[in-house]
């Protein structure tokens, strides 16, 4: 992860559930900015209760230390508002409930808010690269992110071109 670090400093994760808080939490602990979006504040405090969770279980089995938790912790921000959550980030991981519609709806208006230079990266485990980027106006920076569940302790990301997905942009990873 840290060979993002010199082109990329906040991040984006778009849904607090299963997926989206383990990919918040690793981001977080190696040093990034970011900012979950969720429906519903109960949806982004349940998020943050796991990832308290597990990071006290990364203290107990030493991976980080104690005064680490707090200083990942602080690396997150929440929102129930898609545009202030995602329009200063370098990359959008969406993790949102599997459902083609509500993928496209939400690549849309990722496409609208975020910085034109931003990627936007989706963690569907079904849904065509190609179909999801199509909606968008930055096809050749849309790609696939497949983390593995759980993600704090799995250590294998799978990275997905779409039809249009440009060779220069997914070198960058
Ligand atoms: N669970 C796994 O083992 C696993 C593994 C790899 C990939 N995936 C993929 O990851 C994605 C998320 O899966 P999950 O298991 O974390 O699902 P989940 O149901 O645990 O979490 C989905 C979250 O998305 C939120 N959400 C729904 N609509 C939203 C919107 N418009 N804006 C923001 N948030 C919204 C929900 O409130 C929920 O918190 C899916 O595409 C799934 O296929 C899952």
């Amino acid at each position: 992860m840290s060979i993002l670090a010199p082109i990329m400093k906040n991040i984006a994760v778009i849904g607090s559930g299963t997926m989206g808080n383990g990919i918040a939490h690793t981001f977080a602990q190696f040093g990034y900015s970011v900012h979950i979006i969720d429906t519903s504040e109960a949806n982004l405090q349940k998020g943050i209760t796991t990832i308290s969770k597990n990071l006290d279980r990364q203290v107990g089995k030493g991976i980080i230390s104690a005064p680490d938790k707090p200083n990942i912790l602080n690396n997150i921000t929440t929102h129930t508002d898609l545009k202030s959550g995602v329009e200063q980030v370098d990359l959008v991981v969406e993790a949102a409930t599997e459902n083609i519609d509500l993928k496209l709806k939400i690549f849309k208006e990722l496409d609208q808010f975020c910085k034109p230079q931003a990627i936007l990266a989706s963690n569907t485990s079904s849904i065509s690269i190609t179909k999801i980027a199509s909606v968008t106006k930055r096809a050749s920076q849309v790609i696939g992110m497949h983390f593995m569940n759980p993600v704090p302790v799995m250590k294998l990301v799978e990275v997905i071109k779409g039809y249009a997905t440009s060779d220069m942009r997914s070198a960058c990873f």
